[in-house]
């Protein structure tokens, strides 16, 4: 008997080359888990096109037609959860996640950020690495918390900064590295590998178990 799939959500605002690389990766075999749905909040959101030629169910939750963030929250849950979904992965998703979304989801949400946290938090860490500027950035994995890009990492990538960089260059750089390091850490996850210990006193901290 086939075992049964590990289900993706994956939110989403925008291009979604995030949601591309995790469809590709599950498509190769590399990672062993499906996409139940792609949420975007955005109608004109690339990511939906994407979902759609991949014939993933493809919806838009447009926060704008919601009086809070909770409510906006609560509509994403739903449509979550009908389909099933076992780990959220916000893969480009513009928006910060309220404990609505965090307690339907415990230590099942994950974040990609284009930076090596806690460096660069928010938007436009490109951007910000630059202006600080860093010889070394990179991507970031996160458990998502009710903080912006504040919880507990998982794994993280380095990516040089060169003399010539702008945000573009700097931007696809990073990106790239994201699309490898994004499915590496979601097939951890499935696999059941990654674990978050809260030590006495301080901060949640990831293991990951590496081995059979
Ligand atoms: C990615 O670089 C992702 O790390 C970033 O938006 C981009 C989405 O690209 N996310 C954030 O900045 C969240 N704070 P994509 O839509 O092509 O995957």
């Amino acid at each position: 008997m086939r075992e049964p799939a590990f289900v993706l959500g994956v939110l989403v605002s925008g291009s979604g080359t995030n949601l591309q690389a995790i469809l590709d990766a599950i498509e190769a075999g590399d990672l062993k888990a499906k996409v139940g749905v792609v949420v975007s909040n955005v109608a004109t959101a690339k990511a939906l096109d994407r979902a759609k030629a991949a014939r993933v169910p493809a919806i838009v939750v447009d926060h704008k037609a919601f009086p809070s963030r909770e409510a906006f929250d609560a509509a994403v849950v739903e449509v979550l959860q009908a389909h099933r979904v076992d780990c959220v992965v916000l893969a480009g998703f513009m928006r910060l996640v309220t404990p609505t979304v965090l307690d339907a989801f415990p230590n099942r949400v994950v974040n990609v950020h284009p930076a090596l946290l806690p460096a660069f938090p928010g938007v436009r860490a490109q951007r910000q690495a630059l202006e600080y500027g860093v010889s070394i950035s990179g991507c970031t994995v996160h458990f998502v918390d009710a903080g912006t890009d504040t919880g507990p990492i998982i794994a993280q990538a380095p990516v040089p900064v060169l003399d010539a960089d702008d945000e573009a260059t700097l931007t696809a750089r990073v990106l790239q590295k994201e699309h490898e390091l994004l499915p590496i850490v979601l097939q951890w996850i499935a696999e059941g590998r990654v674990v978050v210990e809260h030590p006495e006193g301080g901060r949640p901290r990831v293991r990951v178990r590496i081995g059979p």
